[in-house]
């Protein structure tokens, strides 16, 4: 059964807390949060101070997604806020400070990802595979929930895949953007154990099912 973690991107902010019970209510796994810094993506969303107030809302893991350069600079801080897990960009920063934060975030006790972006190859992952307990591929250019699903993304799940097999075989690996009822499929086929679902989640008439669908 695969994971799923609704994106709050695409949540009513002016009733977070409503819409993360009831991601909990519709059986939902995880709960995703996008941290957006202007810099890395064009565009700013939420951080620290609204992960401290989201944390005693759910007992779902708060599933942490930077989308800031220089990542290791509040990676503490965002444990400390209550992340469960805490996924940073290997384009954000040097090889080994990227290494270094997924380092400091197992020793604050908090499980640790790297996502890359869609023109980033599968082979750029290799040097951090073994330090990671997920791998997030972007299957859509990240800063905007709402974009076009890049099925030319799949070949790079099932390269992943066949990499984390030899090296890391517990690692999961994520999806992230356009993720629906229909392209849910293809990447659990490809080797997707957890789909983020911003706005299909958001929009979908029956949530519960909705659920439902991706995670069988
Ligand atoms: C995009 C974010 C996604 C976003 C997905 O940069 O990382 O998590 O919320 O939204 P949908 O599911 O609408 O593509
Ligand atoms: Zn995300």
């Amino acid at each position: 059964m695969a994971i799923i973690a609704p994106s709050i991107l695409s949540a009513d902010f002016a009733n977070l807390e409503r819409d993360i019970r009831d991601i909990e209510n519709n059986g939902a796994d995880w709960v995703h949060v996008d941290v957006m810094d202007g810099n890395f993506v064009p565009n700013i969303s939420i951080g620290i101070p609204v992960v401290k107030a989201l944390r005693p809302v759910t007992s779902l893991p708060l599933d942490v997604h930077l989308m800031i350069d220089r990542p290791g600079r509040y990676v503490e801080e965002f444990v400390k806020a209550g992340a469960d897990w805490l996924t940073v960009h290997l384009e954000a920063d040097q090889p080994q400070n990227i290494l270094d934060c997924l380092d400091r975030i197992h020793a604050l006790g908090c499980k640790a990802a790297v996502s890359l972006k869609p023109k980033t190859p599968a082979e750029a992952a290799i040097p951090y595979l073994a330090n990671c307990d997920m791998v997030l591929v972007m299957t859509v250019e990240p800063g905007f929930g709402g974009q076009k699903f890049m099925a030319d993304m799949m070949p790079k799940v099932k390269k992943l895949r066949q990499l984390l097999d030899e090296r890391n075989p517990a690692c999961l690996i994520e999806v992230d953007g356009g993720v629906d009822g229909e392209t849910c499929r293809v990447c659990k086929q490809s080797g997707a154990q957890v789909l983020v679902a911003g706005s299909a989640y958001f929009k979908a008439p029956d949530r519960a099912a909705f659920v439902k669908t991706v995670q069988a």
